[in-house]
């Protein structure tokens, strides 16, 4: 009988030791190795679908590489076609990573069942008849894609080379096992082993593979770093659970730019892609109210309207409390001491809450300002009109600093009708005759003598 054998992993970063030790040498975290067992037999007697039909590769002149014959594949979700750079690319790996119930499930499901294509969608968390309810509710008219529901790489890649899909979705690689690896699902050595087999399948047939990865607790995806350095793009689907706004973003994306974001919105009958979140995010409410500012802010290279809310009122305990959703709350500590320091207000003694509406966590600077003037109406009390936006950061020492990409900041603002824009005099604009009023300021100072 062959002997077992076993190896060392550390579940942090995914490196492999002989022997177990107390801290891994490589991303010095402790207590982090772990023993799995792992057995490879040879693999002569075994392969993917398409690796009898593999051609060696041979060197080619850049120019001579055709790639016209290899158009992405249109997703037919606007939404993830921006954030993945105009479609999936064939022989593709993506990995979309989220907190549980966040909709990972949902989003795939959905996009395989509007895509025109043979699509497979393999689950190895819910059986076929709970899928079928879920996309019944979803999108209950097509009949292109497969359903299977196998959690070992070998059976899925038997099927594979039966049913011959245009597309396959993976949910989730955790649950997934390959028989050459003797440990558990979801352990280190499982996960590698069945994205190893899942990039030598989707290279080799040029079929592009969608994998949804859990999240740990802090935020990563479940598993080694390697995992997303293997993969070709990592998207992050993240919100509040408790509110209706998604946003997809790529966190690596080998073929386009990280830029992009995509944002749904979760209804009773899945997700429905957000074209106009300005508005969206904006509460329309009839009377001004203190505390609110709405700031101009970017999202990769989409313009959206933020409103922030601010509440400061007097500490009742001896420290004040400072607390902060969806801004960094450092960064709120340091706008306050700027205010402190630079304008004159008491905020010392007072307890600070910040909230940006719609659940949604910003951190593009030029969010600062508008956070600067919402602390000031609710201090003082006085509402800031509703037409007013903001669109800086806010330095040190109390200066407007410019912000990139100001005039579709503007554009942006002046479509939604806002009547006055508070940018940076160190901005350069070259606007002219537009209806939304640009109102430069240089100092703290001068947002005070506007808005108080
Ligand atoms: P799911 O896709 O199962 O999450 P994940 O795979 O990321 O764990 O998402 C589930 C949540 O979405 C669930 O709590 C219910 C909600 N939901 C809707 O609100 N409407 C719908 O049409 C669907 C399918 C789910
Ligand atoms: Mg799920």
């Amino acid at each position: 009988m062959a002997k077992v054998k076993t190896t060392f992993f550390c579940q942090n970063c995914g490196t492999q030791f002989a022997k177990w030790q107390g801290q891994c040498n490589a991303c010095k975290e402790w207590n982090t190795i772990v023993e799995e067992l792992v057995q490879k037999p040879e693999k002569s007697d075994w392969k993917t679908p398409a690796s009898s039909a593999k051609r060696a590769s041979i060197p080619l002149l850049i120019n001579q590489i055709d790639t016209s014959k290899e158009p992405r594949l249109n997703t037919f979700d606007g939404e993830l076609n921006r954030v993945l750079g105009g479609g999936i690319v064939p022989g593709s790996l993506t990995l979309l990573g989220g907190e549980p119930g966040i909709g990972k499930s949902t989003l795939l499901l959905q996009v395989s069942l509007g895509l025109p294509y043979k699509t497979l969608y393999v689950s190895g968390e819910e059986s076929q008849k709970q899928i079928k309810m879920r996309a019944e509710r979803v999108n209950p008219n097509n009949s292109n894609c497969y359903i299977l529901t196998e959690t070992k790489t070998q059976n899925i890649f038997k099927q594979i080379e039966a049913l011959e899909p245009d597309i396959v979705i993976i949910d989730s690689i955790q649950t997934l096992h390959s028989d050459y690896i003797e440990s558990s699902s979801g352990s280190i050595s499982q996960i590698k082993e069945c994205t190893t087999e899942l990039i030598k399948f989707a290279k080799e047939t040029a079929t592009p593979v969608l994998l949804i990865g859990h999240i740990t607790k802090d935020g990563h995806i479940a598993g080694p770093k390697i995992l997303e350095h293997m993969v070709d793009t990592v998207l992050q689907f993240e919100g509040d659970r408790n509110h209706v706004f998604r946003i997809l973003r790529a966190n690596k994306n080998r073929f386009g730019s990280t830029n992009e974001l995509g944002i749904y919105e979760m209804q009773g009958t899945g997700l429905r892609e957000v074209s106009n979140p300005s508005e969206i995010l904006i509460s329309k409410k009839d009377e001004e109210l203190s505390g609110n500012a709405i700031a101009a802010t970017l999202e990769g290279m989409r313009p959206l309207m933020i409103e922030v809310q601010a509440l400061v009122s007097t500490a009742v305990y001896g420290t004040p409390q400072r607390s902060a959703t969806g801004f960094n709350a450092k960064r709120l500590n340091m706008l306050l001491a700027v205010l402190e320091k630079r304008a004159g207000f008491r905020l010392g003694a007072k307890d600070v809450f910040l909230n940006i509406t719609g659940g949604i966590t910003v951190d593009d600077p030029a969010i600062d300002l508008a956070v600067v003037a919402s602390i000031l109406s609710s201090n003082e009390d006085v509402a800031i009109p509703k037409d007013y936006c903001f669109a800086a950061e806010v330095g040190l020492s109390g200066e407007i600093r410019p912000v990139q990409r100001v005039e579709q900041r503007i554009l942006e603002a002046e479509k939604l009708g806002f009547s006055t824009i508070f940018v940076s005099k160190y901005n350069k604009i070259s606007l002219q005759n537009t209806a939304i009023k640009i109102q430069l300021i240089s100092k703290m100072e001068d947002l005070v003598d506007y808005i108080v």
